[in-house]
């Protein structure tokens, strides 16, 4: 089907398109923002140059997709607590917040839907994000590691980031240019399918990350890791992933539940800052069969 209100250019192989032809700081009416949902469920990252939208414009755009969250560990913007500025300052020489390939929070019940960065400052150069896609790295699996993972379960928490313990060497977290909270909470644990469905499409995608899975349903993280460093690896093979060069008015909207992202932290000494608006998605499940729940539920 052909887009009347947009047009979309395809950035990567698999993954990632600029749209052309929004102003995100006007009303959309419905026909454009059905094409843009329409284009984010067909190339799960999309991306918008120049935008200049203002707080409460970037969180109406938001809000059309769904509930906002608000992240447990690092601050909001006092006026707008679902707004989680993104800062690193030019003498902040640490990896920066979002760098390690990861999905956002998925130590959640129900992990976000995407999130949707908006640029207020890039470095001239470098401070790139890159994406990666799941669907694509669950397809390229064999059948019979496709058979194994089926039924697995994953436990996910943010201990190793954001616990009280977590000595933050090298951590994303570790970031002096944020208002980052450090706590015990943070080793809670949450069980999700290695492979989840995502409801709009019915495809399946690997739902593992190196940030926050820890291990297996009932394996040691011992026994659990060398497959999970094998999903890791397999999952930002070069031909899954795209690569996004930011200008101050830049979007980054991607689909949180079937890409991993990875800000590069190769700026220093350049400052960079972003605010992100993150969507609660639906708890993650993978169905089984046509009339497994959920998979008519879009
Ligand atoms: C994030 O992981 O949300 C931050 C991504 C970025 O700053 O590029």
């Amino acid at each position: 089907m052909t887009y009347q209100k947009i047009k979309v250019e395809a950035l990567g192989g698999t993954i990632g398109a600029e749209i052309h032809g929004v102003d995100l700081s006007r009303t959309l009416d419905n026909q454009t923002f059905s094409e843009i949902r329409r284009a984010f469920d067909e190339n799960i990252v999309i991306f918008f140059r120049d935008q200049n939208i203002t707080p409460e414009q970037h969180l109406a755009f938001g809000a059309k997709f769904g509930d906002f969250d608000i992240h447990p560990f690092a601050a909001g913007l006092p006026e707008h607590p679902e707004i989680l500025p993104v800062i690193r300052e030019a003498d902040d020489n640490v990896r920066g917040f979002g760098n390690g390939w990861h999905s956002d929070v998925t130590f959640y019940e129900r992990p976000p839907l995407g999130s949707i960065l908006y640029a207020l400052e890039s470095p001239a150069h470098g401070g790139d994000t890159m994406f990666a896609n799941m669907y694509q790295a669950y397809d390229a699996l064999s059948d019979g590691l496709k058979e194994t993972l089926d039924g697995m379960t994953a436990i996910h928490s943010a201990g190793d980031t954001y616990g009280a313990k977590s000595d933050g060497a090298g951590r994303p977290a570790r970031n002096k240019s944020m208002n980052i909270r450090y706590g015990d909470d943070a080793e809670a644990e949450m069980e999700h399918p290695v492979i989840r469905t995502i409801p709009e499409t019915g495809r399946k995608a690997l739902f593992v990350n190196r940030t926050y899975t820890k291990n297996f349903k009932g394996w040691t993280r011992e026994e659990s890791r060398p497959l999970l460093e094998y999903l890791w690896n397999h999952a930002i093979k070069p031909e899954f992933t795209c690569r996004f060069r930011w200008r101050r008015g830049s979007i980054a909207f991607w689909d949180n539940r079937c890409t991993l992202h990875n800000a590069i932290a190769d700026y220093n000494g350049q400052r960079r800052e972003m605010h992100r608006v993150t969507i609660i998605g639906e708890r993650p499940y993978m169905a089984r069969g046509d009339n497994a729940p959920g998979v008519a539920a879009a």
